[in-house]
């Protein structure tokens, strides 16, 4: 399902089930010695995604540790993503020169519990939000809004090293085409030199679950970008490439 949402140079790999023998390295086994059977099982499927992300892209199996904040710690010159919830897991890598920064997310395709629409929407996705739950309520549009501002979220904060609140991405998609773009809203105060200003990316609402998708294209020379935290200067919109196939 990933690969039918992201660009074909980026690795994805998925697993509908645990497989039931995932070998985690000794500093990932640390990391949910204590965990519920549940973590245990996201976090180790989602590890061999992962590592059969990397082999796609030739690189030698590695463990994924959290860095700042819990965004997973990549190899030199390459992003990622990670998402898991209930029958699914899924990762997406990509080499550096090709994208700056991935995003994946994946949610039930269930309504959010009662309450929530309003905390992580701005009133104009609240309102395409219930006209569409009313039009086509085969999807759940609330939780499909949540699951592109985590994507946006995965995107954002590995690539730039800050956070970002529900309230400072706005959302808008054409139901029929399965893309979105998120605009940025940060206002100058907060916008930093090289902070992307929109993301583009594609859902898909499949067999009970739902995906959102981005893929940041490159935009800068790889020697000029940094590893990681900060973003390279002289990046700014990336409207005019959309990143999706
Ligand atoms: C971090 C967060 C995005 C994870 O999303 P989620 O839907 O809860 O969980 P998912 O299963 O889809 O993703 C979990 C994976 O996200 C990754 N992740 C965690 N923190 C991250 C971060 N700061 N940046 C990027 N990726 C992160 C990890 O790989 C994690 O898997 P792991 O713990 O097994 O390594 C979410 O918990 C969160 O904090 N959201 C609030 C911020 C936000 O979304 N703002 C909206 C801006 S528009």
């Amino acid at each position: 399902m990933l690969a039918d949402l992201l660009p074909a140079a980026v690795a994805t790999a998925e697993a509908l089930a645990d497989p039931p023998e995932v070998v985690l390295y000794p500093e990932e086994e640390r990391l949910i010695r204590s965990s519920v059977a549940k973590r245990r099982d996201e976090f180790s499927t989602v590890r061999w995604c992962a590592r059969r992300a990397m082999a796609q892209l030739g690189l030698p199996p590695a463990p994924v540790l959290p860095g700042h904040r819990g965004a997973p710690r990549w190899a030199p010159a390459v992003v990622g993503s990670l998402t898991h919830c209930t029958g699914f897991r899924g990762a997406a890598l990509a080499r550096d020169e090709d994208y700056a920064s991935l995003g994946i997310d994946a949610e039930p395709n269930a309504p959010l519990p009662e309450g929530i629409l309003s905390s992580i929407s701005l009133p104009q996705e609240e309102h395409w939000v219930r006209r569409l739950l009313a039009e086509r309520p085969e999807v759940c549009w609330d939780r499909l809004l949540f699951s592109m501002k985590e994507a946006v979220y995965k995107t954002w904060f590995p690539y730039v090293g800050r956070e970002l609140d529900f309230g400072d991405a706005l959302i808008t998609t054409d139901p029929d085409s399965g893309r979105f773009r998120a605009e940025i809203l940060l206002g100058s105060g907060e916008r930093m030199a090289g902070d992307p200003r929109e993301f583009y990316g594609r859902w898909l609402a499949r067999d009970g679950l739902l995906l959102s998708a981005i893929a940041l294209p490159a935009m800068a020379p790889a020697g000029l970008r940094p590893a990681h935290g900060s973003a390279p200067r002289g990046v700014a919109a990336t409207g005019s490439a959309l990143g999706i196939r």
